[in-house]
This record gives C-alpha cells, structure tokens and sequence, in this order.
C-alpha cells in the first residue's frame, strides 16, 4: 500500500543568500511561512558547524514562529545535540559533515560510526525527537540504523540525480531496494538531496518513502517563477507520480 507522501522544504539557500550580502534579506523564516502556504508539510533546515548559511538565530525565530515541523539536520556533535536538546524540533536527522564540503557528500557512516552515534540516537530520542540517519541506500547501512533504534532513515539520492541514462536507472534501483528494505526492518523512508523537477517523480513512486526533502532546487527555481509556484509545481509532479505509480500497480 502506497503511504502520503510528505514534502520537507528545505531553506537552508535562503540563508545562504542572505549571508551573501549580511542583514536579514531574504528571511528563511519568511520562505518557511511561504512553503507552509505552497504546500510543504515541513521545514528542514542544517545548522552547519561553520554557519555558513541558517544561524543560531534562524534555528530559535524557526522554532518560535513557525508551525510545520521542524526537521533539523545536524552531524553528530557536542555542540549541535545541545541546540537540538534546548529546540527540541520534531526531527533531527543527522548527517555527516566535512568542513571543506559545498554539501553533502555521501551518506552517514553509520556501519563505521556505530558506537559514536549510539549515545546521540539515544538522547534525541529520549527527548521525543524523532531520530533519523541520512544514509545511502545500502543494507548494511539499513540494517546497523535499525540497531542503532534509529526511527527514520533518509536515503541519500545525491548519486541518483548526478548521474544519467543507464547508471541512473541503476541507482534508482538501489533506491528501491532499500526503501523495501527499510520497510522490512520497521524503518519509516524518507529520501532527499538534489532532487528537481526532472529526477522526482520516480522517487516519489517508490511506495514506501513516506518523506521527501528537497532545497536547492526550489530555492534556485524561485529566481525564475517565484518560490511558492516552485514549492506548488514540485508538490503536483510528487503527487501526480505517486498516484500513477499506485494505479499502476493495482491495474
Ligand atoms: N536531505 C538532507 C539530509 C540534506 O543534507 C539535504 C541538503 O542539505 C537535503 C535533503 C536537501 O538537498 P537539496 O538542497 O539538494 O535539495
């Protein structure tokens, strides 16, 4: 049976642009209202180590003000698992972090870092918030989160939407494979990163990814046509290919 399929507006490039110049223009938290009203179910936003786009401040004013769901993305650091504790968002979805990276790279490490990331999946989820590892989609990887008590995995389709032709159609099937898989293993599905308007729709059809998160993309789109018309048409392409993929099974 195919799940709602929820869409996480990330807004992280707000701030990214607003830090391009200093000051307050343009507001993640005015973008977050703005995705609420355009149809995102939450927002997601990584308070990296070096700041380099949301703030201490977009964390606090996001969480006072804003009624979606706070995802907040974070690495596995002292310093971050205190500001989730004070927040207390919705969700925390950890994610690796390298200094020098643009985004991104890759999947948590989560066979490897198993015992450092025991104790954060513990106190997070002590607290009520929802625990989730961004992972690529790999078994072993699904199998050591489920360990680990962690609720929620996001699959990483970095890969899936960098590559094209026949290697894409293979690591859509990776993505598959393990969505299936986490399901097996009681784990709720999300997926996100560098997902467009190209590269959704098959992701949106795999039935049991229950979340998407998707940022870049859309903050990019809005320049062009405006960030709620952006945030809209994404909404209509998840929706129009989870329910064709649906008919399609049933048929
Ligand atoms: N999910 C996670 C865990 C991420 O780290 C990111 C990037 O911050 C995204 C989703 C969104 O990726 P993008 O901005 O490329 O849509």
């Amino acid at each position: 049976m195919a799940r709602e399929l929820r869409l996480g507006v990330n807004i992280d490039h707000v701030a990214t642009i607003r830090n391009a110049r200093g000051g307050r223009h343009p507001d993640p938290v005015r973008a977050a209202r703005l995705a609420a009203k355009a149809g995102a179910d939450g927002i997601t936003a990584h308070l990296r180590e070096d700041r380099r786009h949301i703030s201490d401040d977009d964390i606090q004013r996001l969480s006072d003000q804003i009624e979606l769901p706070l995802n907040l993305e974070m690495a596995a650091t002292p310093e971050m698992l205190e500001i989730a504790l004070r927040h207390q968002p919705h969700a925390a979805c950890i994610v690796p972090e390298k200094r020098e990276e643009l985004t991104t790279e890759g999947g948590l490490d989560a066979v490897g870092g198993r015992d450092h990331l025991a104790g954060y999946v513990a106190a997070l989820s002590d607290r009520g918030i929802r625990v989730s590892l961004f992972i690529d989609p790999d078994a072993a990887q699904l199998e050591t989160a489920c360990e680990l008590g962690a609720p929620v995995v996001e699959l990483h389709t970095g890969t899936y939407c960098e590559v094209e032709g026949a290697a894409r159609e293979r690591e859509l099937a990776r993505l598959v494979e393990a969505a299936a898989r986490a399901e097996t293993l009681g784990l709720e599905c999300h997926a996100g990163h560098g997902l467009s308007f190209d590269t959704v729709g098959p992701v949106a059809a795999i039935p049991t990814v229950v979340e998407l998160n998707i940022g870049h993309f859309l903050v990019g789109e809005a320049i062009f046509g405006g960030f709620e018309s952006a945030i809209t048409r994404m909404r209509a392409l998840m929706d129009k290919a989870r329910a064709d993929a649906a008919s399609a099974r049933s048929a």
